[in-house]
């Protein structure tokens, strides 16, 4: 299963650093919604769920957390974000799994939909039927 990183330049100068992101251009989309999780538990995993339709690109832009991806037929564990620069492109029908996150993580997530509850799947079992089909 190949893993998609997305390398988002750094605007430097002696003031500190800016990354700008936009869609079509530094993502493969036009960002409709964004959110960020923060304080979270070293041991208190997040995700767990699969997106009918809904793509995502994930960026801890403070700290560090590590992703499991999962398309049904091979698990990618330990993906370490750890860089404001460094995005993770997570395709619709992905399993993901968020975890150990760093003490001032902060996880922002760029999506092309609308919150939604009925495009998720929570149950792994359904998951794997769903894809099956
Ligand atoms: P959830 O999807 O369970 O978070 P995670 O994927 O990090 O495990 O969402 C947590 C709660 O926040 C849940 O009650 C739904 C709500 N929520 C929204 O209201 N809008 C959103 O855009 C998201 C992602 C979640």
């Amino acid at each position: 299963m190949k893993i998609r990183f997305i390398e988002l330049d750094i605007n430097g100068d002696e003031r500190g650093n800016l990354i700008a992101i936009e869609g079509l251009k530094d993502i493969p989309f036009e960002i409709k919604r964004i959110y960020y999780i923060f304080n979270l538990k070293r041991n208190a995993p997040r995700g767990f769920h699969v997106h009918k339709k809904l793509q995502q690109v994930a960026i801890c832009i403070k700290g560090s957390c590590k992703f499991l991806l999962d398309n049904g037929k091979e698990k990618v564990r330990d993906i370490i974000l750890d860089r404001p620069n460094k995005g993770l492109f997570i395709d619709k029908m992905i399993w993901r799994e968020m975890y150990d996150f760093s003490e001032d993580c902060i996880l922002l997530v760029l999506a092309n939909d609308y919150y939604d509850e009925n495009d998720y799947i929570r149950d792994y079992g359904e998951f794997l039927k769903t894809i099956k089909v």
